[in-house]
């Protein structure tokens, strides 16, 4: 089958891979019809994630049609068209019983912080993703959820990770009626987050980027402020100042470690790799909410040190609520929320990408090119 491979860093192929094969009972065998790529595909694809092995097929935002099924799988059948949520998750650990599906303790056992991810290196559990034509789903009793009649397919594949990351980074912030929310980043998790902050009864919402095209979908698509950092003295000033010297109630990273605007963090975080990521955005999140408010973080970072000024949390009492989306937990109220028409993911689909051209693909997103917001990949059979 065709499949994306990771070649090392800023080098991705497609190439033929083996046909991935049923290894436990509870396992599913899916004919990939969407799947996206992410900013999170994009440490990968720049190098900034330990172990993401030469040969590994990303992709972990996908949808698809069972082609097979393990002897114990009986929540989904041959045929169905179904969206796979992120994580891998057993449904049955400690963490999975209450809802916490991304910190499984079964689909990674040789980590302790993340659960299983597919396509996300081996400290995911180094499962291959989605962005090929078959991938193998494992506890296919848990994630995988038919999609239900009528639903867009590309509404669809946005529900397996876009769409919860966004609304949990909203939910993490505990908003209350009124509150200023600030987003920093405009990409579609930070586009999502600011349309869900309004959800929760924000009073008002501000988005920070420095990619005019996004700060103009994002001031349309979630009817809010946007500003573009570059042309700020200090962001954190700015955030200040338009909040009467208060800071906002609730800040929301949605970078993560891939940020720009601080050339030391640059140089430390993603030249010598002297941090796991640059934290500019997270240290304009910290510094920028108000004294008690609370900073929700989404953006993703690697798993050794980062220079943050954890002093400043301490000092302010911040609280820190962070996690990967559960997207289980979510999909229930967001299916409706898309069937119900309150929120509209398909509308972040900028591109459609035959997978053939995965490479083409991952350089237009790495470096923003072309007004993209969310490009999907299209396997050849999905096509026909
Ligand atoms: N926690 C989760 O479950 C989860 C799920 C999906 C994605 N993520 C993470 O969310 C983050 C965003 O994902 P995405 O798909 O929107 O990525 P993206 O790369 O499309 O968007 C990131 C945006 O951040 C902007 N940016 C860079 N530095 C900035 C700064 N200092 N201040 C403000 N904006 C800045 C970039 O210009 C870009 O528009 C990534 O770190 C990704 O790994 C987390
Ligand atoms: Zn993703
Ligand atoms: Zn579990």
């Amino acid at each position: 089958m065709l499949a994306m491979n990771y070649r090392g860093p800023q080098r991705v192929r497609v190439s033929q891979k083996p046909m991935p094969e049923i290894k436990h009972p509870q396992d599913a065998i899916v004919r990939v019809t969407r799947s996206c790529i992410c900013g999170s595909d994009l440490h990968l694809y720049n190098g900034n994630v330990p172990d993401t092995r030469v040969g590994m097929t990303f992709g972990h935002e996908f949808t698809g049609i069972v082609e097979e099924v393990g002897p114990e799988v009986e929540k989904i059948k041959v045929g169905d068209h179904v969206l796979v949520p992120f994580n891998i998750a057993c449904g049955k650990c400690h963490f999975c019983r209450q809802g916490l599906f991304g910190n499984c303790h079964e689909s990674n056992s040789q980590a302790t912080a993340v659960g299983g991810i597919f396509g996300y290196s081996h400290t995911a559990g180094g499962y291959d993703g989605g962005q090929a034509e078959y991938v193998r789903v494992p506890y296919a009793n848990v994630g995988p959820t038919v999609i239900p009649p009528g639903m867009d397919p590309d509404d669809a594949v946005l529900l397996t990770d876009v769409v919860p990351t966004g609304y949990q980074a909203a939910e993490m912030g505990g908003i209350q009626p009124g509150d200023t929310v600030v987003v920093f980043g405009a990409g579609p998790i930070g586009i999502m987050a600011a349309r869900c902050a309004w959800l929760f009864g924000a009073g008002r919402v501000i988005v920070i980027d420095k990619i005019e095209y996004r700060l103009e979908f994002v001031k349309n698509y979630a009817n809010c402020e946007a500003y573009n950092y570059e042309e700020m003295d200090d962001p954190v000033v700015f955030v200040k100042k338009t909040t009467d010297w208060m800071g906002a109630d609730v800040v929301i990273d949605a970078v993560g470690a891939e940020a720009t605007g601080n050339t030391m963090q640059t140089i430390t975080g993603r030249k010598l790799l002297l941090q796991a990521g640059s934290a500019t955005a997270l240290h304009w999140a910290i510094n920028s909410v108000k004294k008690g408010g609370i900073v929700s973080i989404v953006g993703v970072y690697g798993p050794t040190d980062n220079l943050v000024p954890i002093g400043n949390v301490v000092n302010k009492g911040i609280t820190i609520r962070a996690n990967q989306a559960s997207v289980k937990r979510l999909l229930p109220r967001l299916i409706d929320h898309v069937q119900n028409g309150i929120l509209n993911p398909k509308a972040l689909i900028t591109h459609r990408i035959p997978l053939e051209d995965a490479a083409d693909a991952y350089r237009m997103f790495s470096d923003k090119l072309d007004n993209c917001i969310k490009p999907v990949l299209i396997p050849p059979s999905a096509r026909m």
